[in-house]
């Protein structure tokens, strides 16, 4: 018995140091100290032995069996060890798959957009939100464009439904662009204050190929002391130079818009035919790109500043517009449409 117990204990030490699966380690393990196993037989034998022989047998069996135990125990952890040293010592650069080209880009909007801001940002501008529901006020009323007054032909405006909502009539509306946040941010700010603004706007339009209810403004707001149109010059030069590069030349030419005084147009140089006149800036050579001006005293005072002081520039453009002319695109619906075979080709550098 005793031959036989070291003998077990010799073959399986072996067995199991070259076990190289958990699998293989399992089926050692039952075939020791299972049901039939080496193991448990030799147990089931000990009523048959000499009470001389047992008093060997039984500690011996009981080291056997505790070396064997261990050395599974052991061999178990070596294997797990192993697998997972594999594991990570394998490297899975995902990095290095190709993926198909035509996977998708962030929409052109989305990063033209990103760019403007970090345009301005760079200057010192913050961005500002302000609502795209809003009070007649803001829209209009404290930018110096009173009820009736014709002005308000130039943005038709869609209002809040006044029984719906419980509402006085004509008060609540879908700001028409974003220079509701001029006022609130007079209201807000300490001067000197470099503002941006980026967001929805919304028109009672004949919807067209040119016209959409649902559109992009970018607008700053800028108030200190001593401001001028050079400076508006300046910042439309910033803005046009960097959208279409250091080539495009920009000049203002007089503009209307009821909360700014001078008002006027921002031009870009036709980008199509460089200045000689052409179908799409109808033979000018130069295409108006965005409004601007200095802000309206009356404007500086609705928001609480002194005109007497300081002076503000105001200056907007839409970012759908602008992109229709950088890519060629011909209908400003394009944008929100989710027309993804359409607005694939068109992609922004970052
Ligand atoms: N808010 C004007 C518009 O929507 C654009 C503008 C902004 C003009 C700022 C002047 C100054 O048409």
């Amino acid at each position: 018995m005793e031959e036989k117990l070291i003998l077990i204990l010799k073959d399986y030490q072996q067995k199991i140091t070259s076990a190289s699966t958990l699998k293989g380690l399992d089926s050692l393990f039952l075939a020791l100290f299972g049901k039939n196993g080496e193991i448990t037989q030799a147990t089931k034998e000990f009523p048959k032995l000499a009470k001389e022989e047992l008093r060997v047998v039984a500690p011996l069996l009981a080291r056997v069996k505790a070396g064997l135990e261990e050395a599974v125990t052991k061999r178990r952890e070596e294997i797990r060890e192993g697998g997972y040293q594999k594991l990570t010592g394998e490297k899975l650069d995902l990095g290095s798959a190709e993926l198909p080209k035509d996977k998708g880009h962030l929409h052109v909007i989305t990063t033209f957009e990103e760019k403007t801001v970090s345009l301005f940002q760079n200057l010192g501008f913050q961005r500002y939100d302000a609502p795209h529901i809003d009070s007649d006020d803001f829209n209009f009323g404290l930018l110096n464009i009173p009820e009736d007054h014709p002005a308000r032909d130039l943005w038709d405006t869609l209002y809040l439904d006044s029984e719906k909502f419980g509402i006085e009539p004509g008060k609540l509306l879908l700001r028409t662009h974003t220079s509701n946040s001029q006022v609130r941010i007079m209201r807000e700010h300490k001067i000197p204050f470099r503002m941006m603004v980026l967001g929805r706007c919304f028109r009672y339009e004949n919807l067209d190929a040119r016209h959409e209810h649902t559109f992009e403004q970018f607008e700053i707001v800028y108030v200190d002391k001593g401001l001028s149109m050079a400076n508006l010059q300046y910042l439309s030069e910033h803005l046009l130079k960097g959208i279409f590069g250091e080539e495009m030349k920009v000049r203002m030419t007089p503009g209307y818009y009821p909360f700014v005084e001078p008002g006027a147009g921002v031009d870009g140089l036709c980008i199509f035919c460089k200045g000689k006149g052409c179908k799409v800036c109808g033979g000018v050579g130069w295409l108006e790109l965005a409004g601007a001006g200095m802000i309206h005293p009356t404007v500086l005072k609705n928001g609480g500043i002194d005109p007497k002081i300081y002076s503000g520039i105001a200056w907007g453009f839409g970012p759908f517009r602008m992109l229709m002319l950088k890519y060629g695109i011909n209908d400003i619906r394009t944008f929100l449409s989710g027309n993804l075979k359409e607005l694939l080709k068109y992609e922004e550098e970052k």
